[in-house]
């Protein structure tokens, strides 16, 4: 027995409403209504292959890892570092070593903001932002400017579509900017930034860069080499993975100059009562017994994606997002952020007269799950002027006959409180 996952059929000739019943959570009534769950961007469903072979791994493998000489141990390795060849292959990583295995992109981002910044960060220093991050691509290096006395500058978005202000990127890569990162695609507007080009521009100058790739990494294809990152980090709960699973994916080099995030077991080479001497990458950052079974959950996650295809998934979530955007512009009342084209994964509107949380408690009484609130960006909903917004957020299992159903609901909405 072993944990290595079952090789995956060519999924990618499979329609989308037969994909979706390999999600067994979604085959349920909620309030009398058959669930749409339209809440991806928080969190995604998984396929019932990770579920079972998460389930697999528990019933015959499970012993610590890189620890044992006994069969257990040894398999349960195998199936954990397997996991990192996969996350390897997945961003098209040069080495398996650049791949670090986290509990999700906020302890990526703690980490390189605690590890990498804590080494390299120095008073005046200047940390640039966007100001479309999310909570957890802010609020670490807000920790670290304090620490530091560094500073944080942002690129501004310039209005409700959620484009950059591309001219001032130029005058704020000044020489004091040390790190630049950013997001893939917008928790909020749901747009992909043109990730290749920003590292370029920054790199030239010596800037580090770190891609937020929690919203693109279960949705599109995600090349390392491509986007000319430094360091990008994802959550694996929302690539259809386990909560619990992450990975951050570090250029060797720049790994290596980054000293270590949590001490203990695991991460060090020799042990002396007074210091230590700690491993090379990814065992440095990789402190304790990992996540096992949220890592062998990933790997087959990864395998589902691409066994349907992230071109494909790419393309279905625009669809709907297109289908979405028509629906709730012939709406009144409806203001919508995000471009008009080439939004990708999510819809974010706002109703005239219907606050966003009444709006999600009356779609949750039609069965539909979807998010208000500030989606953990609460200073770019001050700069747009909002206190909340709703958002309607989709992956590979969600179908236009479920765009449709939430449309009417939200029509019903607008009369209800109008
Ligand atoms: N950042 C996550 C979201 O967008 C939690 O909902």
């Amino acid at each position: 027995m072993t944990s290595h996952p079952r090789p995956l059929p060519d999924l990618s000739k499979r329609d989308w409403s037969s994909l979706r019943d390999d999600f067994p959570i979604l085959n349920q009534q909620v309030k009398g209504h058959p669930l749409v769950y339209l809440d991806s961007g928080a969190s995604a469903q998984r396929p019932s292959h990770v579920i079972e072979a998460i389930s697999r791994y528990y019933e015959h493998d499970h012993a610590n890892v890189h620890r044992g000489t006994h069969a257990l141990s040894e398999r349960s390795t195998a199936a954990f570092e397997a996991a990192r060849d996969r996350a390897a292959a997945f961003f098209n990583a040069k080495r398996r070593e650049e791949i670090v295995f986290t509990r999700g992109a906020t302890e990526g981002f703690n980490l390189l903001a605690r590890a990498w910044g804590d080494a390299h960060i120095h008073e005046g220093d200047t940390i640039l932002l966007t100001e479309m991050e999310h909570h957890s691509n802010l609020v670490p290096w807000q920790m670290l400017a304090e620490r530091k006395k560094a500073r944080l500058a942002f690129i501004p978005v310039t209005g409700l579509d959620g484009a950059l202000d591309a001219d001032a990127l130029d005058r704020l890569l000044t020489p004091e900017v040390k790190v630049f990162s950013f997001t893939h695609v917008s928790n909020v507007f749901g747009c992909v930034n043109p990730v290749a080009d920003l590292c370029r521009r920054a790199r030239a100058k010596g800037i580090v860069t770190i891609v937020d790739a929690a919203q693109s990494a279960g949705h599109l294809p995600v090349d390392v080499q491509e986007l000319g990152c430094d360091f990008l980090v994802c959550s694996g709960h929302k690539m259809l993975g386990p909560t619990g699973s992450g990975v951050l994916y570090g250029r060797y080099e720049m790994l290596e100059a980054t000293p270590p995030f949590h001490g203990g077991g695991e991460m060090i080479e020799i042990v002396h009562f007074d210091r230590s001497i700690y491993r090379l990458p990814p065992g440095r950052f990789e402190a304790g017994t990992p996540s096992i079974a949220e890592a062998i959950g990933l790997h087959v996650a990864m395998d589902y994606l691409d066994a349907v295809g992230r071109e494909r998934i790419h393309k279905h979530d625009a669809e709907l997002v297109a289908l979405a955007r028509r629906g709730l512009g012939e709406l009144p009342k409806v203001t919508l952020l995000g471009p008009a084209q080439g939004g990708t994964g999510l819809v974010t509107f706002v109703i005239d007269g219907v606050p966003p949380y009444d709006l999600s408690t009356f779609l949750d009484g039609r069965g539909i799950a979807i998010r208000g609130g500030h989606h953990c960006t609460m200073p770019l909903h001050k700069k747009l002027g909002l206190n909340a917004s709703a958002r309607a957020s989709f992956h590979l299992y969600n179908t236009h006959a479920e765009v449709e159903c939430f449309l009417e609901a939200v029509e019903d909405a607008i009369r209800f409180f109008g």
